[in-house]
């Protein structure tokens, strides 16, 4: 018999939502040209858009909440925050950001000279966006298994030392620092195994480059290697949380994800000089460095919800909802990234619709249609959002084309995951009708919040 795994939580408020007629999805998505984006949260029945800033705050965060101390220098709240970053990550210097882009903007304007490169597993958007935005270069290292949709390989996110070694050794004094992205959202919620994070944190110190987490999901990503990597099953989640930090040599943190709290970031280093140096740019940037862009209690918030983010039961329950939804799709055939990453199931649009080509967007076109099909909010990580090649202008279209359904945290039922699959299965079942998209107005920078789009009809 499979165990189950509860939720170990129970629901104190609740948020109603709303469910409109199919038939008034159409007219509000054609009027919103396409583009989920411009969708208003009233026109959506379940929102798989993003688990970033979405999870459902505990009673805790919210009693912790009400003691927010909003002194604009010297708050309380920043030292809870502060005490529960050193305990839980071993950080003992810490810069409060608004949220991870926040962070990732104060670090690059320190450490990214133009011509630069930052190495790393497949960079976020936002961070790619920020390295450019210094004129620096985000390098992907990331081992070759992660671009085969259906190969299995328990760590996807994986750095390929080899190509890391190499494009050290290129660049030499030109690497700004390693970046190492847990779990690795881009392509698919993969995590990183401790092995290989001890010896890319080994490969760092021979070249003497700087390493640093991009640690949105590190929480997740270490019960990924308590469940999987030999010798790790024994330890606790908050040991090997140690053990990968004790890696590296800071973590740049968007608080919205493993935190569960709906908006926050900071910085976290280990060297004071670092630290100092950062901390005039983060005045300008974000705010003095006891609130950084921060209410007093949102840092509450997050100086509970780090602790909540890294228990074994509610890490259990997490994972488990996630990986039900992706088996549940897989048994009616439809084709996602195996495995089942840590925040989302990710759907392989190329082979879901292997009519359309990548130049007529086939991950929107399947957003769109399972948005009509019932309401549902997904996300495209493919063709639209790649962009265009800063140099030559052209479309860059991406190995994977993928929809993303991403699920918040502690918010949603196993009934709503049967849902999802009851309605991709409809679409799933009328896919060699589905038609690509062409654009009507194609934004020039971060095009896939901003374009519209239209059905190509031939
Ligand atoms: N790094 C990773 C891995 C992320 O997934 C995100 C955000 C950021 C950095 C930036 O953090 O949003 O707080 O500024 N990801 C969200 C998502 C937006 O939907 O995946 P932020």
């Amino acid at each position: 018999m499979k165990k189950i795994i509860l939720p170990p939580f129970k629901i104190k408020a609740v948020e109603e939502i709303k469910f409109i007629s199919k038939k008034e999805r159409i007219r509000r998505l054609e009027k919103a040209g396409f583009n989920i984006f411009n969708l208003e949260s009233d026109d959506i029945y379940i929102d798989l858009l993003t688990d970033s800033g979405t999870g459902a705050m505990s009673q805790e965060q919210w009693a912790a909440v009400m003691r927010g101390d909003e002194s604009y220098a010297g708050s309380r709240s920043f030292k809870r925050m502060e005490r529960a970053i050193q305990d839980i990550l071993g950080f003992k210097y810490v810069l409060p950001t608004h949220q991870g882009r926040g962070a990732e903007h104060v670090l690059d304007r320190i450490l990214i000279k133009a011509g630069q490169v930052v190495p790393g597993n497949t960079h976020f958007d936002t961070t790619k966006a920020h390295i450019e935005n210094r004129k620096g270069i985000a390098i992907d290292c990331t081992i070759s298994e992660t671009f085969c949709p259906e190969t299995y390989h328990p760590f996807k996110g994986n750095l390929d030392l080899k190509k890391l070694e190499k494009t050290l050794k290129k660049y030499k004094s030109k690497v700004a620092y390693i970046l190492i992205t847990i779990t690795c959202n881009t392509n698919g919620g993969q995590p990183v195994s401790l092995e290989n994070i001890k010896k890319v944190s080994k490969i760092a110190e021979k070249y003497k480059a700087l390493l640093f987490f991009d640690g949105a999901r590190f929480a997740e990503n270490a019960y990924f290697i308590q469940q999987r990597e030999k010798d790790c099953q024994k330890k606790s989640i908050r040991k090997i949380i140690r053990e990968m930090m004790n890696c590296v040599d800071g973590m740049l943190m968007s608080a919205k994800k493993d935190a569960i709290v709906n908006i926050g970031g900071f910085i976290a280093l280990r060297d004071k000089m670092l630290y100092k140096k950062l901390f005039p740019i983060n005045v300008l940037m974000e705010g003095f460095p006891t609130y950084g862009g921060m209410s007093g209690r949102d840092m509450e918030a997050i100086a509970q919800g780090i602790y909540e983010g890294t228990e074994e039961n509610y890490l259990a329950y997490r994972i488990d909802q996630v990986h039900y939804l992706g088996e549940e799709l897989t048994k009616k055939d439809i084709p996602i990234i195996k495995p089942v990453g840590g925040h989302a199931v990710y759907i392989d649009a190329k082979r879901f619709l292997p009519h359309i080509p990548q130049s007529q967007f086939p991950g929107q076109a399947l957003v769109c249609e399972i948005y009509i099909e019932g309401g549902i909010r997904t996300v495209e990580i493919g063709a639209v959002l790649a962009g265009r090649d800063p140099v030559n202008k052209k479309n860059i279209y991406p190995k994977l084309e993928l929809v993303r359904l991403t699920i918040p945290r502690r918010v949603y039922f196993k009934e709503h995951m049967d849902y999802v699959v009851q309605v991709v299965t409809e679409v799933w079942k009328r896919r060699n009708s589905i038609k690509g998209l062409k654009f009507v107005y194609e934004a020039s920078v971060l095009r896939h919040f901003q374009s519209t789009f239209k059905i190509k009809n031939n």
